[in-house]
């Protein structure tokens, strides 16, 4: 059986629907859960979707993702922006990274404009809102060699 992708999110996304609607859009993470397991199927991948707002259980995530999973995806939320230990854990996975976010991070706040885990992403979608996760899943479909199907 294939590994899934690990679809990770963190600090304050489980707030998605709620939570500034006007930068992070309407739809709530279970919303965009059902369509990336319904993408998912077309592409020929299974996707592992999770959040937490603890960094040290991102961590562990990311650490069984080395194993457990054939890719990662992560919206690291605010600790993009902070966190050397889960650049460290990305790159120990060793693994083919997409990092996303729903906002245009360059557009806002100088604070938002770093991120510690682009240096071990393969590449990075921002400003397209939920649609960014697809476009990541498609980039993952890609890289491990799954058909593109519509
Ligand atoms: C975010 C951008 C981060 O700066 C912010 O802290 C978030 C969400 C995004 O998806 O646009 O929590 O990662």
């Amino acid at each position: 059986m294939a590994k899934p992708v690990f679809i990770i999110n963190g600090p304050n996304l489980n707030m998605l629907g709620k939570r500034e609607p006007q930068i992070y859009g309407s739809d709530t993470l279970d919303d965009i859960r059902v369509r990336l397991e319904g993408r998912a199927q077309q592409l020929g991948l299974t996707v592992d979707f999770r959040q937490s707002n603890s960094e040290g259980e991102l961590l562990d995530w990311i650490h069984e993702a080395r194993d457990g999973a054939c890719a990662l995806i992560i919206n690291a939320g605010a600790y993009t922006h902070t966190s050397i230990a889960l650049l460290d854990a990305i790159q120990a996975s060793e693994l083919a990274c997409i990092e996303v976010h729903l906002s245009n991070i360059y557009r806002r706040e100088e604070f938002r404009h770093g991120s510690y885990i682009s240096k071990s992403a393969k590449g990075v979608i921002c400003g397209f809102g939920a649609k960014g996760y697809e476009l990541a899943l498609e980039a993952v479909a890609d890289i491990v060699g799954h058909d593109l199907a519509s």
